[in-house]
């Protein structure tokens, strides 16, 4: 039986009817299990002793509407009922009394999505929790944002990891975002503008424009740069977009743009930003747009054919263009990326290897008399690797006479270890050309904090080899042609969470 089989066992015999309920195949149902295992809470109601809320789960899109007898219990959890009669699914409330109306949710639930491959479902398992604030008007309270976020940590199929959200935009919830955005203000720094004229020959003519420039709300900075060159007597609009903040991970939804403009010879300056800020209320993200200008007090110096123009500081006050509101809670959800090392170590495991070769002593006849060295490159399959280049494999010590039998452990390239699988061993029979490999690697890509350490067994006949003996060392190399891999599906593959590596 597979190992998805075994998973899908198990959850249907915990909760046999409400699986199937719970099924999802809609779009990204196992990517955004991974990744954002989550809830929303809409419609949440507390009157006369009873609690109603509305439950999404945003990544099988699945919803139940709950009804919880609190009485008139206050600091104590009281176990949610859905009319839609989800076994696999499991929360509950808990009301604060007093004046600051608060409440808490529990949610804990299992789900299956079949997205994927539809004869392979896996079951999902995570929990989370989140408090609300209410806003109460008679005996009615009613939670002050209309969907409230519910964060999960996921225990099945990977235990206790909890998937990292976005970081979003720079300064997004420093305190005061919102509030000393309405009123913008910038600081230029290090501004220096150079007019060299050139000599027409050694030296060559050009202009530039360079400062950083600081966004006091956000606390954000951004590098802007350019070269241009003036006619006598114009004087043109130098436009910048300026840098800052790139987002390597792909993960993030929104990013901070900044556009300058310098005029070399009024030394006219205006800029134009967006950015973001959740600082209140990450149900409530806006996004900014300011603009603002000055004209910049420059000192000058000349030498020979050069000019170089500086301050150290300028301060641009600004207003604001547009505030817009953004989705709740958009500005950490990441966006879908491809598949990483955990998605792909459990949905597809597979090594794709290349580069096989066995190199010996061609003279030597007595078993065990002369070992041979093997070596090959592997690499985790999967859409979004870390380390985009193949682990260089070898062991110089394989007696070949032992026909495959012998584990043979790996040793790595040097400095390829963060790359390298944690340990692996692999036998080769050059009898039939099998190369079997078994590894433990590890996937922080979802959770840093919590590792996964997989294991897993693979079993190839490689490509053709290519033979060749040197006359004068007599050595003889077989190895694959240099231009093919090939990929060693993974079978037997398990995992754990670990606590350290
Ligand atoms: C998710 O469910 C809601 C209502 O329950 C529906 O309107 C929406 O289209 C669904 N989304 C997907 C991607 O199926
Ligand atoms: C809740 O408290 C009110 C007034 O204190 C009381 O009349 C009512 O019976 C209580 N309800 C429950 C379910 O305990
Ligand atoms: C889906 O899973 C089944 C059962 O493990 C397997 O035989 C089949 O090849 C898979 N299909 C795809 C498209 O991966
Ligand atoms: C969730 O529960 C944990 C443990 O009880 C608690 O420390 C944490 O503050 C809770 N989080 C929220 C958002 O209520
Ligand atoms: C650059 O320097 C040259 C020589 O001093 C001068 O003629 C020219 O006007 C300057 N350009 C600007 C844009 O100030
Ligand atoms: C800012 O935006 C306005 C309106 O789109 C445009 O006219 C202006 O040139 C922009 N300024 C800069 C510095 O990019
Ligand atoms: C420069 O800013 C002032 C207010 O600070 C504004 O009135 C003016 O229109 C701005 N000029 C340009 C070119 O944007
Ligand atoms: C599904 O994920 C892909 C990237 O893996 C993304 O391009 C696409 O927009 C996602 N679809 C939905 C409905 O989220
Ligand atoms: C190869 O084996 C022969 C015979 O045992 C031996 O004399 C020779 O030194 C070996 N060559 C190498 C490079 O190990
Ligand atoms: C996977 O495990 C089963 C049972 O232990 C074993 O029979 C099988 O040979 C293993 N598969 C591989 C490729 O090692």
């Amino acid at each position: 039986m597979s190992l998805f089989a075994v998973l899908f066992a198990a959850a249907a015999a915990a909760t046999p009817s409400s699986i199937s309920q719970a099924q999802a195949s809609v779009g990204n149902c196992t990517t955004n299990s991974f990744t954002v295992p989550s809830w929303y809470v809409r419609e949440f109601h507390s009157a006369s002793g009873a609690v109603t809320l509305d439950l999404q789960n945003r990544a099988s899109n699945s919803t139940a509407s709950l009804t919880c007898q609190t009485g008139n219990a206050t600091s104590t959890w009281s176990k949610c009922a859905s009319k839609e009669n989800t076994a696999s699914l499991d929360a509950s409330v808990q009301l604060s009394g007093g004046a600051a109306a608060a409440a808490g949710v529990q949610v804990r639930q299992t789900w299956v999505c079949d997205d994927r491959n539809t004869t392979k479902p896996i079951a999902f398992t995570a929990s989370g929790n989140a408090s609300l604030s209410l806003t109460c008007a008679s005996n009615t309270c009613t939670s002050t944002d209309p969907l409230v976020l519910v964060r999960g940590t996921l225990h099945s199929p990977v235990e206790n990891v909890s998937p990292a959200y976005a970081s979003g935009p720079d300064g997004h919830d420093k305190p005061g975002c919102g509030a000393r955005s309405k009123d913008p203000t910038w600081e230029l720094g290090t501004i220096v503008y150079l007019n060299e004229t050139g000599d027409g020959s050694s030296a060559i003519a050009s202009q530039s424009i360079q400062f950083q420039v600081v966004n006091t709300a956000i606390g954000y900075t951004a590098g802007c740069l350019n070269y241009f060159a003036v006619a006598p007597g114009e004087d043109p609009a130098v436009r910048m977009v300026c840098g800052g903040g790139v987002d390597f991970t792909r993960r993030e939804r929104y990013s901070i743009r900044t556009e300058t403009v310098f005029y070399p010879r009024s030394r006219q300056f205006g800029i134009n930003q967006t950015w973001f800020c959740d600082d209140a209320d990450a149900a409530r993200p806006v996004m900014i747009s300011a603009t603002g200008n000055t004209t910049l007090s420059l000192d000058c110096t000349t030498d020979g054919t050069s000019t170089a123009c500086q301050a150290d500081k300028a301060m641009v006050r600004g207003s604001v263009l547009s505030e817009e509101p953004l989705p709740a809670y958009s500005i950490e959800d990441p966006l879908p990326t491809p598949d990483g090392c955990t998605i792909s170590s459990i949905v597809a495991p597979s090594w794709t290897q290349s580069n096989f070769e066995v190199d010996k002593n061609a003279t030597a006849t007595s078993a065990g008399e002369s070992p041979a060295s093997v070596s090959f490159n592997m690499k985790l399959k999967t859409q979004a690797n870390l380390f985009d280049y193949p682990v260089f494999v070898n062991q110089d010590n394989v007696l070949l006479e032992d026909a495959g039998e012998k584990w043979w452990p790996c040793s790595f390239g040097a400095g390829e270890e963060p790359s390298a699988p944690k340990q692996c061993s692999f036998r080769y029979s050059e009898k039939d050309a099998r190369l079997e490999l078994k590894a433990d690697w590890v996937c922080f890509d979802l959770d840093a904090n919590h590792p996964i350490m997989f294991s897993g067994v693979t079993a190839t006949t490689l490509p053709k080899l290519n033979c060749a003996t040197s006359s004068s060392t007599a050595l003889s190399r077989c190895a694959t042609d240099p231009d093919s891999t090939w990929q060693s599906d993974m079978a037997n593959v398990t995992w754990r969470t670990v606590t350290s590596l």
